[in-house]
């Protein structure tokens, strides 16, 4: 038996959890700052960076507390290192290090992007964990078959991998421009529903007519396996505010988002999920049809990140896998926005091959797989 402790502090939330055999999570603690972001309508990287210095060890001292063990008991001590914003990621492997340190238990730097992808095989405990998770489409945890096709959807990311096993991963498609949840927060902003955007929008699109404005779905090339969403961010302003004169900081709009009635905003906020949710769909069928073609058909798909959250993408997505006959992994909801649950699962993959992290683990801004 295995028990390893996981920090995450990529962005905004400040996160520890201690996961056995990586998968049985014993504890899964996250402390938002959705309140301190709130009035910029964004992430301010300073305030993030300083408010994990404060949440950090009470968050700690939670996640050991709730699982019922103490640091005597941790078998590594493991981190999201990258990628990230830098202030942030330094504080959570700042204190991953001073743990393993003054523990003396081995270090682990695990890959935020890669973490996403491994959060659909955790299975709850926690009983909130477990109210948070759908019954519907949910998988329950359990391990990956591969080969996987993989699909991280979040604020930073859109990427396609084909998966042969946990850390074995190839990117065949990403975003050339906006990451699907900037999307959803970018049009969140230009409708005015609120912080934060993704979820307050995909609450709102759920009572709308999806097909009330024809919103594109760009595919770039024919067998392009790339999104592009900065389109319908523009699609999405214009619809709003109307065709603008002039360009750039001289450009004058016909009108705002207060000139729209609710219904109105509904209905926009309804046709850009549809069309956000069609552009991923459609990515991921040509994904399946590209590793069938490498002679790598896969035998799941798994997608993760804070979009899996998204209701109509783990509708539709369970519905993809029913009709290709692919096993689907969707996370619960409490491993959908960045976790440390899905860092110290991960984690154990790179216990079992030995492979761990020095004190001089660096803390890296980009550069995921
Ligand atoms: O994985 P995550 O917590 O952080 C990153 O690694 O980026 O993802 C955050 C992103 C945000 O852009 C947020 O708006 C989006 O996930 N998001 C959603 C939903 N819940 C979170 N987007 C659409 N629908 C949701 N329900
Ligand atoms: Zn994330």
């Amino acid at each position: 038996m295995t028990c390893i402790l996981g920090l995450e502090t990529s962005c905004d939330e400040t996160a520890a959890a201690v996961v056995r055999d990586g998968r049985h999570v014993l504890s899964n603690v996250v402390a938002a700052q959705h309140k301190l972001h709130e009035r910029y309508r964004g992430v301010v990287p300073e305030i993030a960076s300083r408010a994990h210095l404060q949440n950090i060890n009470p968050v700690v001292h939670e996640a050991l507390d709730q699982a019922g063990v103490s640091l005597h008991d941790l078998d590594a001590i493991a981190v999201g290192h990258r990628p990230g914003l830098i202030g942030s990621l330094l504080v959570g492997v700042s204190a991953a290090k001073t743990l393993a340190w003054a523990s003396n238990k081995p270090l682990i730097g695990v890959d935020h992007v890669r973490a996403h992808l491994h959060a659909a095989t955790l299975t709850p405990k926690m009983v909130s964990d477990t109210v948070l998770s759908d019954s519907s489409e949910h998988s329950g945890g359990g391990p990956l078959t591969f080969p996987a096709l993989g699909l991280v959807v979040s604020g930073g990311h859109t990427s396609l991998y084909a998966m042969n096993s946990p850390t074995d991963l190839t990117l065949i498609g990403s975003t050339i421009d906006d990451a699907v949840g900037e999307a959803y927060d970018k049009a969140a902003v230009i409708l005015n529903v609120g912080y934060p955007g993704g979820p307050k929008l995909d609450k709102l699109a759920q009572t709308g007519n999806p097909k009330s404005h024809d919103l594109p779905r760009s595919m770039l090339g024919k067998d392009s396996l790339d999104f592009s969403f900065s389109g319908l961010k523009t699609a999405v302003l214009y619809t709003v505010r109307g065709h603008p004169k002039g360009r750039g900081a001289a450009a004058r709009f016909q009108r705002s988002v207060e000139d729209l009635t609710e219904q109105q905003i509904t209905d926009i906020a309804s046709s850009f999920q549809a069309a956000a949710v069609d552009a991923v769909i459609k990515k991921l069928k040509r994904a399946v049809q590209h590793m069938t073609d490498q002679d790598q058909p896969p035998r799941s798909l798994v997608i993760g990140g804070g979009v899996s959250a998204n209701s109509l993408l783990r509708t539709r997505v369970a519905e993809l896998g029913k009709q290709l006959d692919l096993a689907v992994r969707i996370p619960a909801f409490a491993y959908c926005l960045d976790n440390a649950a899905m860092i110290a699962g991960l984690a154990h993959t790179h216990y079992q091959s030995d492979d761990f992290a020095d004190l001089d683990l660096p803390a890296i801004a980009s550069g995921s797989i």
